[in-house]
């Protein structure tokens, strides 16, 4: 690593955690009797200390600004603290840090005990080794003494390399001899950065990533949702990438088959009713062919460039329905994938399960029954003892998951396995 120290700032750096001050300053003026001033000034107020802040932009005298600050804490604590989300890239790149050696830690004015609470909430506190924040009621912090605190004894300034958005955190990383990087995704305002002498300057968090780890971007991780007709999977999909993407995670939502357009176009071959009649051998070689096309233009490269693919059903679901529910073998189906998918397995898989009548009746209320789904109903059950063979072949990656409960319990089992996985 080109530095021995990496130290972050927190606001508009690590994270975007705007929405939940500027709510939680409005809501102390509104409670205070004070105009509520418009976005441009509620923004100032993230990043340099609170106190400062209510003084200059409210005119208030020292003990007016703390009185506001139990006020708005009133809040933020609750509520303000979690209405924010990590910038794309940042858990990536604290994994990767952490990898290779580098020390890694946070200097921020924010109170030290929100920034434990919120780096535990974000699932990043196992990459940090330090977090330099201030006491609650401490308004004088400098941010020199609070970075110089996030380094370990005796360690040198010049060895470390300091990301902020505020030209308060690039000065003062200057001042003591650091590197300093500018985070102008942030809170900073036109120039702010480089006028305060910045050495690097990134206007999007993916590319300060990829500046910092010398372009050498982890692989991402590659995460399939399978299961029968109606078991719910499009639900979960659209809230796993949700909360993956408030984590920090770039996400790439796509499915099987289909997922670009010429793979779009084998689906409609597929799926079309005016394909019924097609031979079971046909079927398997398109679905390969779809996935041959999805795999080298959507997935391998996401997944090069650090990305988290969530696909819509995979090779497993060929195991299913074409091994299993056509009846043509594992080992056939194998081979007619081999060169589509190469080397290529999900890190993890999630198989949503729910017994037929629920499937059955979960599909009679969405969009008109597709050529697989009006399939009779023991071509289904081969289906559900592929996706069994399909979890006792490989029970590690595999992860069952029971799809009749509410859409929120099922989510918690989902987030919880994606969860441990992306901790590994
Ligand atoms: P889709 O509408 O995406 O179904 P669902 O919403 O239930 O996922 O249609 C995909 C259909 O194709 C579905 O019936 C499963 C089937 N299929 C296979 O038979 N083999 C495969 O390899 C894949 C990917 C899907």
């Amino acid at each position: 690593m080109k530095y021995r120290y990496y130290l972050f700032d927190f606001d508009g750096t690590i994270a975007d955690t705007g929405e939940g001050i500027r709510k939680s300053v409005m809501y102390s003026a509104e409670k205070l009797g004070y105009a509520v001033p418009d976005v441009e000034v509620l923004n100032r107020f993230i990043g340099p200390p609170l106190h400062d802040s209510y003084k200059r932009y409210f005119g208030m005298t020292d003990d007016q600004a703390e009185h506001a600050i139990t006020v708005y804490r009133e809040r933020y604590i609750d509520i303000g603290l979690y209405e924010s989300c990590l910038y794309p890239g940042i858990p990536a790149l604290l994994k990767a840090l952490r990898a290779r050696e580098a020390y890694v830690a946070l200097a921020s004015a924010k109170p030290q005990m929100m920034l434990e609470r919120l780096t535990k909430y974000f699932g990043i506190d196992g990459y940090l080794d330090a977090i330099s924040g201030t006491g609650l009621h401490r308004h004088d912090a400098d941010k020199q003494d609070l970075l110089m605190a996030a380094l370990p004894e005796g360690a040198k300034a010049e060895e470390a390399c300091m990301v902020g958005d505020r030209c308060f955190d690039i000065e003062a990383a200057k001042a003591l001899g650091m590197h300093a990087v500018g985070a102008d995704y942030g809170y900073s305002l036109p120039g702010e950065l480089a006028d305060s002498g910045a050495d690097e300057v990134y206007a999007a968090s993916p590319d300060m990533v990829a500046a910092l780890l010398e372009g050498d971007v982890p692989r991402g991780m590659f995460i399939t949702l399978e299961g029968s007709d109606g078991c719910g999977k499009s639900t979960q999909i659209a809230r796993l990438k949700d909360w993956l993407e408030r984590r920090g995670y770039e996400v790439v939502l796509t499915r099987e088959p289909g997922g670009c357009p010429i793979s779009e176009r084998i689906r409609e071959v597929i799926l079309s009713l005016d394909s019924k009649g097609m031979s079971a051998e046909c079927e398997a070689l398109l679905y390969a062919a779809s996935r041959a096309e999805h795999v080298r233009e959507v997935v391998e490269p996401a997944l090069k460039s650090g990305k988290i693919v969530i696909c819509d059903r995979f090779l497993d679901s060929s195991i299913a329905y074409q091994a299993y529910g056509r009846e043509l073998g594992e080992d056939l189906i194998r081979q007619i994938n081999a060169p589509a998918v190469g080397n290529l397995t999900p890190d993890v898989t999630l198989l949503l399960q729910v017994d037929r009548a629920r499937a059955r009746a979960r599909m009679a209320s969405g969009a008109p029954l597709d050529r697989l789904e009006i399939e009779r109903e023991d071509f289904f059950e081969r289906v559900a003892r592929g996706f069994d063979a399909v979890r006792s072949a490989d029970p590690e990656r595999v992860h069952l998951i029971d799809a009749s409960r509410s859409i929120e319990e099922v989510f918690r089992d989902v987030r919880s396995v994606v969860g441990e996985a992306l901790n590994n």
